[in-house]
Order: structure tokens, then C-alpha cells, then sequence
């Protein structure tokens, strides 16, 4: 499959991600300070970058694992449900867990997946998502942490993805296509 010629602008830089990394880990760290292990989830694959940094900011015993579930794509269905590609190695029931998601966008994804994880009856679990674009909301979902608030673009780098590149760009940039 072929993508359309397009540039890359810089949203936002390196420098300014690695900062609000340290805010959220702060936060993060406050927030679950009784927690004996946080049980850190990363959605695979676009958070890859965003949890290696952000739990080597966190001051706290963590243990990591992945899920991976199916994008909806095309799917025709209304309730965009999701998929589990890859399911966590570890038991969560009784422990506390962050989700870490790379960006929500309509919100389907991560309401699929807390619905999922709350059967599973985890002591508590809140969300850190790097990205938002609340103006794409169609589900309501909120993450309790949030990078940044981000307007109604494309966007790529710091792990993800266009048709799977640009996620070992150092930054986030806006896909603008050119014609
Ligand atoms: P949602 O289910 O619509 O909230 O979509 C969430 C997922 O869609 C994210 O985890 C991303 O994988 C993908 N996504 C949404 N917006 C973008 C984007 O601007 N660039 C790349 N992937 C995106
Ligand atoms: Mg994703």
C-alpha cells in the first residue's frame, strides 16, 4: 500500500516531552505512594517510548507488561469494540495498575480496554496518556493524566505511528500532506 507524499511539522519538541514526562511521573508517584508495586500496562504499540521513559522517571517499584489489542479499522460496528492480540503476562486482580496509552483520540479503544482490565478486579487503575484530542471524542473516557491536549491533527513520532514509521522520531510532529 502506498501513503501519500507528505512533510512532518514539529508539534511538540523533544525537549518539552521530556519535561512533562517528569510532571507526570511526580504526579504518578504521589498519586500511588502507598502502592507496594504498580503494575505499569502499556498499550502496544504507539506507547513503547512514552512508559521506557516514564517509568524510569517514576520513583516507585514497578513491574511492566504490554497488551496489545486490534485497532477497529474499518470496522462497520458502532460499539468499536477491540480486540486482545497480546494479553498481559500478569495477574492484576488486587493490584494497582496505570494504563499508559499513547493517544486518545474518539476514546473507544480505552474504554474497551478498562472494561476489559476492570474484569479482571485490580485494586485501582487510572490512566496517563501522553496525547488527547478532545475534540475527537466519541465515547466518554478521561485519563486521570494527560501530556498534552492536542488539536485535530495526524500526528506522528515519539512511538507513533503512519502506515508504521516515523515512531523513532524524537518529537511529535503533524502529518501535512502535499499535493
Ligand atoms: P481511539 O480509539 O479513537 O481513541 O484511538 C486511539 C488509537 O488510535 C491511538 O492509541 C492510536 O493508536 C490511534 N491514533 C489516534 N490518533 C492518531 C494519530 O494522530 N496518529 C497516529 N495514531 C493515532
Ligand atoms: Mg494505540
Amino acid at each position: 500500500m502506498t501513503t501519500p507524499a507528505y512533510t512532518i511539522d514539529t508539534l511538540i519538541s523533544a525537549k518539552a516531552i521530556a519535561a512533562r514526562v517528569e510532571d507526570l511521573a511526580r504526579e504518578i508517584a504521589a498519586h500511588f505512594s502507598d502502592t507496594e508495586k504498580l503494575v505499569v500496562v502499556g498499550l502496544l504499540r504507539g506507547s513503547f517510548i512514552f512508559i521506557a521513559d516514564l517509568v524510569r522517571e517514576l520513583d516507585l517499584p514497578v513491574e511492566v507488561d504490554f497488551l496489545e489489542v486490534s485497532s477497529y479499522g474499518n470496522s462497520t460496528e458502532s460499539s468499536r469494540e477491540v480486540r486482545i492480540l497480546k494479553d498481559l503476562r500478569g495477574e492484576i486482580e488486587g493490584r494497582d495498575v496505570l494504563v499508559v496509552e499513547d493517544i486518545v483520540d474518539t476514546g473507544y479503544t480505552l474504554h474497551h480496554v478498562l472494561e476489559i482490565l476492570r474484569t479482571r478486579h485490580p485494586r485501582r487503575i487510572e490512566v496517563c496518556a501522553l496525547l488527547d484530542k478532545p475534540s475527537r471524542r466519541e465515547v466518554e473516557v478521561k485519563a486521570r493524566w494527560t501530556g498534552f491536549e492536542i488539536p485535530d491533527k495526524f500526528v506522528v513520532g515519539y512511538g507513533i505511528d503512519y502506515a508504521q514509521r516515523n515512531r523513532n522520531l524524537p518529537y511529535i510532529g503533524a502529518v501535512r500532506f502535499l499535493n
